[in-house]
């Protein structure tokens, strides 16, 4: 078996344990990459691209000429090459003959939440690696289309979250690690994100936040696709922000898993507001229009080895920031929204101490490694690790640090939080993505300290 062909079977069944880690040979490697959304998520993520050496940005694809120019104009003003282009003639389906494009290594998708899961298989039968954003589908079967694609196929996955890289939750990650929580109990995390202002706009490419209240074919960039899943849908729509980090701490797929889930969904107000608000009435059509999706949505999720984690989405209200994340276990806690955590024997009895001490302290090796080159780059520098973990791994031909068991436990949680919700709230038994694999498959995530 060739060793690629090895790396691949070995991945497919997660035996990650019989994979090697990097070999010296891949830091010579130079990718030749394609792109597939190059809105503003997809510029975000192409502005690191172009920043490496060991990366050729080859081939782009988008059915919005606006943004498929300004991608271009990127790579020109990065002096790099120009990637042949794709989609100029807004077919839907102009991806596929990216995908026929000789000699790429791996493709990164960054398009509206119903295309993932498509794109993600089409690529996989094309035997080309896919690093895709956040979500892996729609549907509890898209997930389960990914999955049985990728372990047919055997082509590498990784779902790109990226808070899983943020600083002081790869600290966190090491406390834990570290036992410094004890054995944990209870996390919670959330998407809490005032999204009023990115769920509608006036359309105007050159002024797309806080500028109107178009939604769909009118609008501009998330608006015209986002907003329409808090129209029809009512769940928790973004779970990996928040979960990602979680599942990392508690070992999820890898000796533990989740075993059920249930979702509590408030009443819808905030979208129909803000409309109004922002229109000086109700004659607009947007303000005529049924939001399905609650305004907080609170999940939790039971877990194999008896944690529970909670989290809560929460993107229709005027808030500011947070992802609420709060670890906890039998000797302490830590919580970001004030920064705080409190370990018991070391912090002054029932007080918090800051965490910033204790962050300096268990600052993650691939963040003391590479922080200048993350400086700069998108949400404090995470995305630069997020964009550094998949190309590294394609070039290495090292297993996915975020997998498609991640993703699809993770990203699973919508279509279930959905259902349960439909159901009177209903508490769901969780599907085991694994088939049992959860029991030996050992944890990878950020491991290696070169990825
Ligand atoms: N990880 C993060 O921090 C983060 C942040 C923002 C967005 N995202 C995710 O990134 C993805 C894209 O979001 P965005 O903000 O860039 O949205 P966007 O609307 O700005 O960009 C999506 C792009 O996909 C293009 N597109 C749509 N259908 C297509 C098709 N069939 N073929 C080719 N191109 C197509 C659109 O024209 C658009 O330019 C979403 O999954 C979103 O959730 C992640």
């Amino acid at each position: 078996m060739h060793r690629r062909d090895f790396i691949f079977a070995a991945a497919a069944l997660g035996a990650t344990s019989l994979l090697p880690s990097l070999p010296a040979h891949a830091a010579r490697r130079r990718l030749r990459l394609g792109m597939i959304g190059t809105g503003m998520r997809g510029q975000v993520l192409l502005r690191e691209l172009l920043r490496r050496d060991d990366v050729e940005v080859a081939a782009l694809c988008d059915i919005e000429p606006i943004m498929l120019k300004r991608a271009l104009e990127m790579a020109d003003k990065a002096g790099k090459p120009a990637p042949k282009t794709y989609g100029e003639d807004q077919d839907v389906h102009a991806y596929r003959r990216l995908l026929q494009q000789r000699g790429l290594d791996a493709v990164i998708i960054a398009t509206p939440w119903e295309w993932h899961a498509p794109m993600s298989i089409d690529a996989m039968e094309a035997r080309i690696p896919v690093g895709c954003e956040v979500v892996t589908g729609v549907t509890l079967q898209d997930h389960w289309n990914v999955l049985e694609t990728q372990q047919r196929t055997g082509t590498p996955y990784m779902l790109l979250e990226n808070v899983c890289y943020r600083r002081d939750v790869m600290a966190a990650l090491q406390m834990v690690r570290a036992g410094l929580f004890g054995e944990l109990v209870h996390l919670q995390a959330g998407y809490q994100h005032d999204l009023r202002g990115v769920k509608f706009n006036s359309g105007n490419p050159d002024q797309p936040y806080d500028s109107g209240v178009e939604f769909g074919p009118k609008a501009w960039s998330e608006a015209r696709w986002r907003t329409e899943h808090s129209v029809r849908r009512n769940g928790e729509l973004y779970p990996s922000h928040g979960i990602g980090p979680c599942a990392m701490y508690t070992g999820i797929n890898r000796g533990n898993r989740f075993t059920h889930i249930n979702s509590f969904a408030t009443k819808a107000r905030g979208l129909h507001d803000y409309t109004v608000a922002k229109s000086g009435g109700t004659t607009h059509p947007s303000t005529q229009v049924k939001f399905k999706l609650g305004d907080i949505v609170t999940t939790t999720l039971a877990c194999e080895n008896g944690e529970t984690i909670l989290l809560q989405h929460d993107t229709s209200l005027p808030r500011p920031y947070s992802l609420g994340f709060r670890v906890q276990g039998t000797h302490g806690l830590w919580m970001d929204l004030n920064q705080s955590i409190h370990i018991e024997g070391r912090s002054p009895p029932h007080k918090w101490e800051l965490f910033q001490a204790y962050q300096d302290q268990y600052d993650h090796p691939l963040w003391r490694k590479y922080a200048d080159s993350a400086a700069g780059a998108g949400h404090g520098g995470m995305d630069y690790f997020v964009i550094h973990a998949f190309v590294e791994a394609v070039k290495a031909e090292a297993p996915m640090p975020i997998d498609i068991y991640d993703a699809v436990a993770w990203s699973a949680i919508t279509p279930l939080s959905e259902q349960s919700i439909a159901e009177g709230f209903r508490t769901l038994e969780f599907p085991d993505f694994t088939k049992g694999l959860w029991r030996s498959r050992k944890p990878i995530f950020a491991f290696d300290a070169s990825y």
